[in-house]
């Protein structure tokens, strides 16, 4: 049974007060860059948080919805980027997402794959609202990085999803490869990055444009060989690239739970088979839906 790592309540943008953040993100941003789709049409963000990687995602003739379980971080986003025409808001859960089968035709997610219990239902789920030939840039944490093997030895070489922590997740390469393969996608590309941040403090952080290099020669020697801590996958559906979907937001929503139709009814939307309403606040449509999932922290 999956269960859902609750952002409410967290204000994640903290995260990126540490010392090593500036380093981090850039390191994301530029790897990001290189494996992103650069499809047209709808795009999503899924666990997109605050709206993070927003500027890297901008493109003229995409639109692009932030997905998230984390009703506070998407008001964050609201406030932030909400004022674009082409960012869309929508509250759901990764699991049961309220869009319909084909309907993306490129995507990321980043630092949410790590907290997935059920894998293999997430990566099923991005490739049922994924168009044919559609590209999605995952992360993975990967259990098996090289630091982490000297560490851990036989423990980081196991072949599994493994629980580091409560809902937090490193996972092994081959898992990762078998889990795609296994859930309608063709695993293009892996790029392993991360190597230098997590040894950044405030006391040494002056040293960045030093270690640059370094993290940039050992993204190249062990990340390209499945040998770092982050892994930034190109993952693509199989069958043959459609056209950018141009349909309107109404036209590729639909009810998380029956995955039928959805209506307007002024105060959000309402399912046309099950009746199950889901309100809009604001700009942000909150179809969270959660089954019998439970929440963890
Ligand atoms: C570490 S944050 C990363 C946010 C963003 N991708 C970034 O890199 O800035 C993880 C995000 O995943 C979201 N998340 C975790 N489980 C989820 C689920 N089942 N459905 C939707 N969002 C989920 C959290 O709410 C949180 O915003």
């Amino acid at each position: 049974m999956e269960v859902i790592k609750d952002y409410n309540g967290r204000d994640y943008r903290t995260v990126w007060q540490h010392p090593r953040a500036k380093f981090e993100d850039e390191i994301e941003t530029g790897v990001t860059k290189r494996l992103l789709s650069e499809d047209k049409g709808w795009f999503i963000d899924i666990g997109g948080g605050y709206g993070r990687l927003y500027p890297v995602l901008k493109k003229e003739g995409r639109n692009i919805v932030f997905a998230d379980f984390a009703m506070n971080l998407l008001e964050i986003a609201e406030k932030d980027i909400g004022a674009n025409s082409d960012v869309f808001l929508v509250a759901a859960n990764a699991y049961y997402m309220p869009f319909k089968d084909s309907t993306f035709d490129g995507g990321l997610s980043i630092r949410v794959f790590h907290h997935m219990s059920d894998p293999e239902k997430f990566l099923r789920e991005c490739a049922r609202i994924l168009s044919s030939g559609g590209r999605i840039m995952m992360e993975y944490a990967n259990k098996r990085n090289l630091a982490r093997t000297f560490k851990r030895g036989a423990q980081a070489l196991r072949e599994d999803h493994e629980a580091y922590g409560e809902l937090l997740y490193g996972t092994h390469p081959r898992f990762y490869a078998k889990t795609v393969d296994q859930t309608g996608f063709t695993l293009r590309k892996t790029l392993g990055v991360g190597f230098i941040p997590r040894f950044i403090t405030e006391k040494n952080v002056f040293l960045v444009p030093l270690l640059r290099p370094i993290e940039k020669f050992l993204d190249a020697v062990f990340g390209t060989r499945n040998l770092g801590p982050l892994n930034f996958t190109d993952i693509q559906k199989t069958g043959e690239k459609t056209p950018p979907n141009t349909a309107s937001f109404n036209s590729i929503i639909c009810c998380p739970a029956c995955k039928k139709d959805v209506e307007d009814v002024g105060t959000g939307m309402k399912c046309t088979s099950c009746a199950r309403t889901y309100p809009k606040v604001g700009k942000i449509y909150d179809f969270r839906y959660t089954a019998d999932a439970q929440l963890g922290k």
